[in-house]
């Protein structure tokens, strides 16, 4: 019996109370969400003071329902709202999110979109397949005669960011200072920030903006074959990006780009390595590899929680929303739901069961949902065919930056 002595569920108010900064809880939240699921899959989270869901049908329906959007300014003033007024210390970060296509809702958000993807698909994903496999057969190379490795520094820090870097456009050199923006700015998304997260963030958002606002200048002036010259260019129905989308949508892409590949494929090595099953019988051939990469998309997704605004009176699994109210969706809790998997804490990369929701579904889908998936398509079984020894060396443990799910290093040896 599982001790979860942290979380307490009270079924006749739907009143969930549960810290969500407590390593037990963040460790190993799976077990909270099996808990969730057969008691109370809809419930009030008291400490965010804010709904949450975890059904599956309705965290899928939820994404597509058009009465709830990741804005709500363009509908209603913050005095309306009794929201408080942006805060002077994070002005450059809130720039950068004004334009993000994370935090906007149709007319805006479709004529973003369209731009960006014009651009995106301009880069044919596909193509990227053997400069993958060659960084990833490099960065091998340069540790497999140790016999020892920290895979996340060695190996799926720089992947993922190298990858979205050439893809843009920017010099990979920029790889470690990028990293570094990155990293403080997703302090913004963390439970219980503090005033320190928050000027690093702001700092780095200053930075990284001034940063791409160099590039945008050069490659207007000297136009590449790449991402970033396609987004200046892209013209839809007589439209353009403005300096300033330009600008969110470069750092949003780079930002969301890397950081959850990297915990993925941190997350996915463990869940394969902890499974005791065989990694050659997984990656057999490519259907199967596909299976797998799903499978641990499912059973340990990297983004836990996405958050929506109502926009008109709306009812949810018998919960009454009114305009402005908040509600979250975990997407990592509906991979969970045992109405729609087996045994759904179990890993069992020959499931074939609904689609995992780590993506998001509807009008937000992930828009880098391909280039993610054929990075771990390839990086995950080339691991596991170079070094079959592969084993955990030192105890696990995961990041405290719940909602993002995963570990500080993963120590390997074979
Ligand atoms: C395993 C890796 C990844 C996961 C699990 C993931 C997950 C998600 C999810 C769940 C959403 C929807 C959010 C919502 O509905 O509010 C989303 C949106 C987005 N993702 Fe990803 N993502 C990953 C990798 C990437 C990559 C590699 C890129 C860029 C190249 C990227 C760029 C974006 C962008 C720009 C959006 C916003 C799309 C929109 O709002 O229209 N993501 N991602």
């Amino acid at each position: 019996m599982t001790d979860l002595s942290f979380l307490s569920i009270d079924k006749a108010s739907r009143r969930v109370s549960l810290d969500g900064r407590n390593p037990a809880f963040y460790s190993d939240p799976n077990r909270v969400y099996a808990a969730l699921h057969a008691e109370c899959p809809t419930f009030y989270w008291v400490e965010q003071k804010q709904w949450f869901v975890t059904g599956y049908d309705t965290v899928n329906a939820l994404l597509r329902d058009r009465r709830f959007g990741r804005q709500i300014l363009h509908i209603a003033t913050r005095e309306e709202l009794g929201m408080p007024e942006p805060a002077d210390h994070t002005r450059h970060f809130d720039a950068a999110e004004a334009h993000s296509l994370l935090e906007l809702e149709p007319p805006e958000h479709t004529r973003l979109r369209t731009l960006v993807n014009r651009a995106f698909v301009s880069r044919h994903v596909e193509k990227m397949k053997p400069e993958i496999e060659e960084l990833a057969n490099r960065l091998i190379d340069a540790f497999e005669k140790d016999g020892k490795t920290e895979l996340l520094s060695s190996f799926a820090d720089i992947i993922p960011v190298t990858m979205i870097a050439r893809m843009i456009g920017i010099p990979e050199d920029m790889g470690p200072q990028l990293l570094k923006w990155s990293h403080d700015y997703v302090g913004m998304y963390m439970f219980k920030r503090t005033r320190a997260d928050e000027d690093a963030a702001n700092r780095s958002a200053k930075e990284f903006a001034e940063y791409v606002r160099g590039m945008i200048a050069e490659r207007r002036a000297n136009p590449q074959d790449d991402l970033l010259s396609h987004m200046i260019h892209t013209e839809h129905k007589g439209q353009y990006l403005t300096e300033d989308e330009l600008i969110s949508t470069t750092i949003v892409l780079l930002n969301a780009g890397h950081e959850a590949t990297v915990h993925q494929i941190g997350n996915s090595v463990r869940v394969i390595l902890e499974s005791g099953l065989s990694p050659a019988e997984m990656f057999r051939d490519e259907k199967a590899t596909e299976r797998t990469v799903e499978e641990t998309l499912r059973i340990c997704a990297p983004v836990h929680i996405f958050q929506r605004y109502c926009l008109e009176p709306a009812e949810i699994d018998g919960v009454s929303f009114k305009r402005g109210d908040k509600v979250s969706m975990i997407l990592a809790a509906a991979n969970l739901d045992p109405e729609k998997f087996t045994e759904p804490l179990t890993f069992r990369p020959e499931r074939d069961e609904a689609p995992n929701l780590s993506f998001g579904a509807g009008i937000h889908f992930c828009i880098g949902a391909p280039l993610a998936r054929l990075e771990l398509n390839i990086v995950l079984p080339l691991l596991f065919q170079r070094l079959p020894g592969m084993r955990i060396t030192a105890p696990l443990r995961v990041k405290d930056v719940y909602h993002f799910h995963g570990l500080e290093q993963l120590d390997l040896a074979w």
